[in-house]
């Protein structure tokens, strides 16, 4: 009797959990967007729905706001507060097209504690953008076009920052300053040539910095910036080790040398190791992208274009042999079907017994006789199935004509 209760009770208490489980998953909380509970926090995903500005109709109330994979260009000041968006704790404006963020645009975002600008078309953000919002943990930057107006940005709590695949070329000594707290700081796949312990020195927590993917010239400043990390704990995957990096380097400064008549005033003192770093850079924001990434991704590029050159000669090689086959056969087909007599004598082949020994036998007594057409004057050419089908029955080519003569 308890037993069946006890039953009958967990089985309710189940059911009653799964439906109400499938009814917050797939709550249509808007026109645009699904609303549900994500890590305690009450979710809206406006995902993929071509949202051109922040207006979703989603409920104010919301914790989590996805707004990732839509065509979002520009937040204006205090337009999420204004929305009622006040209670955020995390937004994803991830995959969008935003190109402007007005100063004031994330204000009355008390609780803010991740923000996700990630793919977006940024090229600068205004250093006191994040200042206010005293709970930000987390911010995601990567895959912006920032190149040489890298954000430096003001923020007490912020402890996690990634700056990944953003084109950067150079990082002022500054950059940081305004992130005391930062733990984990990534900064890989840009341009870099180098960067400056000194850059770091503000960042008294930085456990992880993600470093790989730039072109590095590890020289003595990268020695250092190292022998920095080493020092003081900093978890970071090895650079300027392996014998490709140098490679990449050497590719990086053999380019510019090409286009050296845009950059007279920056190769005037060519000694100066600053001078060069510096117009390497210069050059690396010209280069396109493509011709980078090539760089980096190919430990040695100079061999893989050689041996395409080799795969490139080989099937020339190849391809030359083989036209040359066809073309002879296209000319001797060709010749034989001009030929009248060439076709007679295939048509001749294997027909009783002749008394001419070869081809060129009766070719010379044709010749003698003069009268080539009047030997078979009615005889249609062979079909060249025929040939091909019964080669045994064409071998001779005299016969039929001393059949047919015969006749
Ligand atoms: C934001 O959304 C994108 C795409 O939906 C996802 O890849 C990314 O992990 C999200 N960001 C965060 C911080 O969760
Ligand atoms: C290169 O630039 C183009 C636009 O110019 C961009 O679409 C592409 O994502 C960039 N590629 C890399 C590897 O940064």
């Amino acid at each position: 009797m308890i037993n069946g209760t006890v039953i009958y009770f967990a089985i309710s208490l189940v059911s009653m959990l799964f439906f109400s489980g499938i009814a917050a998953s797939t709550q249509q909380c808007s026109a645009f967007c699904v609303c549900d509970t994500w890590y305690d926090l009450e979710r809206a995903s406006c995902v993929g729905r071509h949202l051109y500005n922040i207006h979703t109709g989603a409920p104010n109330n919301v914790q989590a706001l996805d707004l990732s994979d839509n065509v979002i260009s520009l937040l204006t000041s205090f337009e999420l507060a204004n929305i009622g968006f006040t209670r955020l704790k995390y937004l994803n404006l991830s995959k969008n097209a935003i190109s402007e963020i007005e100063l004031n645009a994330f204000d009355g975002l008390a609780d803010l504690m991740v923000l996700d600008l990630s793919r977006n078309r940024l090229d600068d953000i205004s250093a006191e953008v994040l200042e206010k919002n005293k709970n930000l943990r987390i911010l995601r930057l990567s895959k912006n076009n920032f190149k040489s107006h890298i954000p430096k940005l003001r923020s007490s709590s912020l402890t996690e920052l990634s700056l990944d695949s953003c084109q950067i070329s150079h990082l002022p000594l500054d950059t940081f300053n305004g992130l005391k707290h930062l733990r984990r700081l990534d900064l890989a796949n840009n341009l870099m040539i180098q960067m400056n312990a000194i850059a770091l020195q503000t960042l008294h927590f930085l456990k992880k910095l993600s470093l790989e993917g730039n072109p590095w010239s590890c020289d003595k400043v990268m020695l250092d910036l190292k022998m920095y990390l080493r020092n003081k704990d900093i978890e970071f995957d090895e650079i300027c080790s392996k014998k490709g990096n140098v490679r990449k380097f050497e590719k990086m400064v053999v380019l510019p040398t090409m286009t050296r008549n845009y950059h007279h005033s920056k190769i005037a003192n060519p000694e100066e190791p600053k001078e060069r770093s510096n117009r390497i850079e210069m050059e690396s924001n010209i280069l396109n992208n493509k011709t980078l990434s090539t760089c980096q991704e190919t430990a040695n590029p100079t061999l893989v274009t050689d041996s395409v050159a080799y795969w490139f000669l080989f099937l020339g090689f190849i391809l030359g042999i083989f036209s040359r086959q066809v073309i002879s056969y296209i000319w001797l087909l060709g010749m034989c079907l001009y030929n009248r007599r060439c076709s007679l004598e295939r048509f001749n082949n294997g027909f009783s017994i002749s008394r001419e020994p070869s081809l060129l036998s009766l070719d010379g007594r044709m010749e003698s006789d003069g009268s080539l057409s009047e030997f078979y004057p009615n005889t249609p050419p062979p079909a060249y199935r025929d040939v091909m089908l019964q080669p045994s029955l064409y071998r001779y080519p005299s016969r039929i004509s001393n059949l047919n003569r015969d006749r």
